[in-house]
């Protein structure tokens, strides 16, 4: 276990459209549970992620995971694959709602097998100026291929 952890919070964009409904419950229910977020044509939002990660600082570089990579994880894994998207047609809503806590906790899965190095700790979802979702699921191990141990090895 570290003794000391500090966190890095990157922020990251995308637009998308989504309809809070449930095919488990009656239309009636729906309306009721999830009033105009339930209109049949659905609605868009500008979401903003939080991705945070916690580690130990590696000593030479004082970073606690690359930056760039971690970018080029969330492009890849989440902004690409949401941007500008309808979220109920991806496949990982085909059973769930898409509220804000159901992509928190999909954004989490979809990373935290990935990290370059250190560990996902949380993620945050801004979905409107009054709504903002974090997610915090079962931490990994650290990746093999951390900063910190290709430093040490060489
Ligand atoms: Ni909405």
């Amino acid at each position: 276990m570290p003794t000391t952890a500090s966190s890095i919070t990157r922020t990251y964009r995308f637009c998308a459209a989504h309809r809070l409904h449930t095919d488990q419950l009656p239309d009636e229910i729906n309306k009721t549970i999830f009033g105009k977020c339930n209109n049949l044509n659905g609605h868009g939002h500008n979401y903003t992620i939080l991705v945070t990660v916690t580690g130990e600082l590696d000593m030479r570089t004082g970073l606690i995971t690359n930056v760039d990579a971690l970018d080029q994880l969330v492009k890849d894994r989440i902004v690409d694959r949401f941007d500008h998207q309808h979220l109920n047609f991806d496949p990982a809503f085909a059973q769930v709602t898409t509220t804000g806590e159901n992509l928190a906790r999909l954004i989490w899965d979809l990373l935290v097998d990935q990290i370059p190095s250190g560990q996902l700790e949380k993620i945050g979802v801004i979905e409107t100026r009054d709504n903002f979702f974090e997610y915090i699921g079962t931490p990994r191990a650290p990746s093999n291929s951390s900063i910190g141990n290709r430093i040490k090895e060489h």
